[in-house]
């Protein structure tokens, strides 16, 4: 019997991004118009981003730390994961700013403009992070630039995820989950950073 073929490249985008709009439609079909629709919709998505995120996020850690097909497929993948990602968290985006104009007074009740800052500053880096996965802004910024930013960025977006697990785990349910697998995946990258600087200097010195 012969295995199903996987999408890859924008094929998988595209499946990705289509799951993602048909999740979102579900879910606002599910409940009836109002604020409740949207905001389970906007925890849906933001989901589906932590899902995709941290399969971009982990690719190249688990390449190093578990060699086999299906981690050098991930990290084949990666770039259609990471735009996969910004698709879902642009439907994150969207679903935000329907209600915040919709329902303003649920919006701000307990919001700041402080408080909406870290993600604030996730969307900017995401943004940059999208335009810059593009051949001809990539070839702009040059390697070493293109490495720095898109490193920094995914910390910034794993830092703002992580906070917003944190800040959620009074409220139980998955959250404390959550928050620890962000954390774990945090810890895991570093270690697979760590054992990768110790490769080189252990072959530099020998
Ligand atoms: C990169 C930036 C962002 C990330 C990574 C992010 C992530 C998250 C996460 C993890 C959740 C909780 C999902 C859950 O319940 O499991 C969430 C929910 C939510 N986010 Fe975002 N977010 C970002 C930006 C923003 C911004 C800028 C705003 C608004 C100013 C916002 C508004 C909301 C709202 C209203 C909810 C639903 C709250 C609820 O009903 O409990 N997010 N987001």
């Amino acid at each position: 019997m012969r295995a199903i073929a996987l999408p890859s490249g924008w094929k998988l985008f595209a499946a990705l991004a289509g799951l993602t709009l048909i999740m979102t439609a579900v879910v606002l079909a599910a409940h009836p118009l109002g604020s409740d629709g949207l905001r389970s919709a906007i925890r849906a998505t933001a989901r589906s981003s932590f899902a995709l995120f941290l399969l971009a996020f982990l690719a190249s850690s688990l390449v190093a730390l578990v060699p086999g097909p299906a981690s050098r497929r991930m990290l084949r993948e990666r770039r259609f994961l990471g735009l996969a990602f910004a698709f879902s968290h642009t439907v994150h985006g969207v679903l935000i700013y329907r209600y915040a104009q919709q329902f303003p007074e649920l919006f701000w009740a307990g919001r700041t403009v402080t408080s909406s800052l870290p993600g604030s500053i996730g969307y900017l880096f995401l943004l940059m992070l999208t335009l810059t996965s593009f051949k001809a802004p990539m070839r702009l910024l040059g390697g070493r630039a293109w490495k720095a930013l898109h490193s920094t960025g995914m910390w910034v977006l794993a830092g703002v995820f992580c906070l917003s697990f944190y800040n959620r785990i009074p409220m139980g349910g998955w959250y404390p989950l959550a928050f620890a697998l962000m954390f774990a995946a945090m810890a895991l990258k570093l270690t697979a950073k760590l054992a990768h600087y110790q490769r080189r200097s252990g072959a530099a010195l020998s």
